[in-house]
């Protein structure tokens, strides 16, 4: 059993801004190759000033308790910034907030970057949506996501036809 730090216990059993957002203007979705486990994140954007705010952010797991605190974390850090702002996001700050590398298991290193993950792809969907000029870092970013969102898709469907064949 792993020790966890406080901060991910804490956003593990409390978690906030979970579940999905009716109507969301964009959604995200990443996964973890090492164990095959997803999330999501959605957004809801407002105009104001010129400048485009997430007014809200809600998100799904499906994945461990890193990738729920990671999840829950990084909703309270980023609700009210700017599109811009959020793209800056490093996920290095997600990993400190919650308690550091040195205190997360190696292992769950991956988990704990997830959302940031499932953010970057949200953006990537409301610049899409909306016909925006996708910067050139996100573009990279959105491929190597998707390769992974697909790769363990297409994990999942060999699991089923193995499963099916042996029952
Ligand atoms: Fe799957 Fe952590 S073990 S997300």
């Amino acid at each position: 059993m792993f020790n966890y730090p406080k901060k991910v216990l804490e956003h593990f059993k409390k978690p906030r801004n979970m579940g999905r957002i009716k109507n969301a203007d964009a959604v995200g979705e990443a996964g973890n190759l090492i164990c095959g486990d997803v999330m999501r994140i959605y957004l809801k954007i407002k105009e104001k000033n010129g400048k485009k705010i997430i007014s809200d952010i809600k998100g799904e797991v499906f994945g461990c308790i890193v990738a729920v605190a990671n999840t829950s974390m990084l909703t309270t850090l980023i609700k009210g910034k700017t599109l811009e702002e959020a793209l800056k996001f490093d996920k290095e700050d997600l990993i400190k907030k919650l308690g550091g590398r040195e205190k997360i298991p190696p292992i769950k290193i991956h988990c704990s970057i997830l959302a940031a993950d499932a953010l970057k792809e949200a953006i990537y969907n409301y610049y899409e949506k909306n016909n925006l000029p996708i910067p050139e870092e996100l573009k990279k970013e959105h491929e190597r996501i998707r390769k992974s969102v697909e790769e363990i898709e297409r994990r999942h469907k060999e699991f089923l036809s193995l499963e099916r064949e042996i029952i």
